[in-house]
């Protein structure tokens, strides 16, 4: 990801199992650019060692309330001042239960009374433990308190039982992290995001496609998901993970992508059509495997709906923002494709630049004119789009 400048996060590790993946996780941060300290409860010393979280994050691990490094001041009030954010993970239901009562009996819990910055939790416990009524009151009074709940996620869990409860991966946590560092400038909008190439069935084994990776169209859904968006992204075939979104919707031709586009556009904001959707279809594609023989094989093509400019031209349409690749002629081909789907919005790029390839160089296209982004990752690239779409965006 890397994080904005000067992000310092305090990570609180309480007694579970889980806290051996908090090593990785802290490595992760540190790999992110944040500076990271380290606070564990008394418990979570017994599962790993402070030494682990001190050679990771670099800095010396707070164990204590009265630990005498806070110089006179108070070790609570030390730990949590000036801080982006504090993170707490694992979680434990005991601790869960004491920060939804105001308990301040630790360094942890006391920390996070003492806190001015935003606090989130993820939980990991035994299914019945997060299950039991208890845990989901302490819950939701965390949630009523401002309090983030990542996770918890579904899986085999260390006592051998399969469910809820099991800590989100290091991976995830650091992806929540990310998101909550940046604004919110879409923050409850319903976005659509289309990506990747479309694949276009010949026979039972093959099919036209072409060269997307997905890459720009799931950064851009990781960026308005980090904004704070609801994001629902609807991908054609491809290699990647997704970001995790509210929706990811997995389609192979270009009709069954028009048709989930279709089923969400009447309840979104903003439509973002990032997918390299073929622009023909074969006519009629043969259900067995075609054999080869010495004759020329000719396939007849039938020309594919354009989803984007069918939802630009609807009486109500959402924000529509188009992408361009070109070839050639960048700025008048993306002008004139602009105008000819009726977008407010275009992001061109040159496709000897863009494809398969992890940064990009996106040139916008509004009303106002050109605005061409500096050449960067396609998620910081993704992020530029997504502050620009909220600078433009008007609702209804
Ligand atoms: N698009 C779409 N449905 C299609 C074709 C394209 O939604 N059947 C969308 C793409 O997701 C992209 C934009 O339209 O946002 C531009 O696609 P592109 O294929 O470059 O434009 P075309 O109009 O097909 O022009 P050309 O192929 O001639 O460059």
């Amino acid at each position: 990801m890397s994080a904005p400048e000067n992000t310092r996060i305090l990570l609180g590790i309480t007694g579970g199992i889980a806290a051996y993946k908090s090593a990785e996780l802290v490595r992760r941060l540190v790999a992110d650019g944040c500076e990271v300290e380290v606070a564990m409860t008394e418990a979570a010393c017994s599962f790993i060692t402070p030494v682990t979280l001190q050679a990771l994050s670099g800095r010396p691990v707070w164990t204590d309330l009265w630990d005498d490094r806070a110089r006179g001041a108070m070790a609570h009030i030390e730990l949590v001042r000036g801080r982006s954010l504090m993170l707490v993970a694992p979680a434990t239901a005991d601790f869960i239960a004491r920060l939804a009562t105001g308990q301040a009996d630790d360094l942890l819990s006391t920390a996070a009374l003492a806190r001015d910055c935003p606090l989130a939790v993820a939980p990991a416990m035994n299914r019945q433990m997060w299950e039991h009524p208890a845990t989901r009151r302490n819950v939701e009074r965390l949630r009523g308190d401002g309090v983030e709940i990542w996770g918890p996620d579904e899986g085999d869990q260390a006592c051998g039982e399969t469910g809820m409860g099991r800590m989100l991966e290091p991976e995830r946590l650091a992806e929540f992290v990310a998101r909550a560092l940046r604004p919110r400038l879409l923050n409850g909008l319903r976005v659509l995001v289309t990506a990747g190439p479309t694949f276009e069935r010949i026979d039972a084994v093959r099919g036209i496609t072409n060269q997307s990776s997905g890459k720009m169209g799931y950064a851009v859904a990781r960026a308005a998901w980090e904004a704070g968006a609801e994001v629902t992204l609807v991908s054609g075939p491809t290699a990647l993970v997704p970001p995790p979104v509210a929706r990811v919707v997995q389609v192979e031709s270009a009709q069954q992508m028009a048709s989930a586009v279709n089923a969400f556009v009447p309840d979104i904001d903003i439509f973002v059509s990032v997918a390299a959707v073929a622009d023909y279809h074969v006519l009629n594609p043969s259900e067995q495997k075609i054999k080869k023989d010495a004759h020329i094989l000719t396939l007849e093509l039938a020309p594919n709906t354009d989803i984007l400019a069918a939802v630009a031209a609807l009486a109500d349409p959402p924000y529509c923002v188009g992408f361009a690749a070109e070839s050639e002629n960048l700025d008048e081909f993306a002008e004139a494709k602009r105008r000819r789907k009726r977008l407010p919005l275009l992001a061109a790029n040159l496709v000897q630049e863009a494809f398969g390839v992890d940064d990009n160089a996106l040139v916008l296209f509004d009303d106002e004119g050109r605005h061409p982004l500096p050449r960067a990752s396609k998620l910081e690239q993704a992020r530029q789009l997504i502050a620009h779409i909220a600078r433009r965006y008007q609702p209804a």
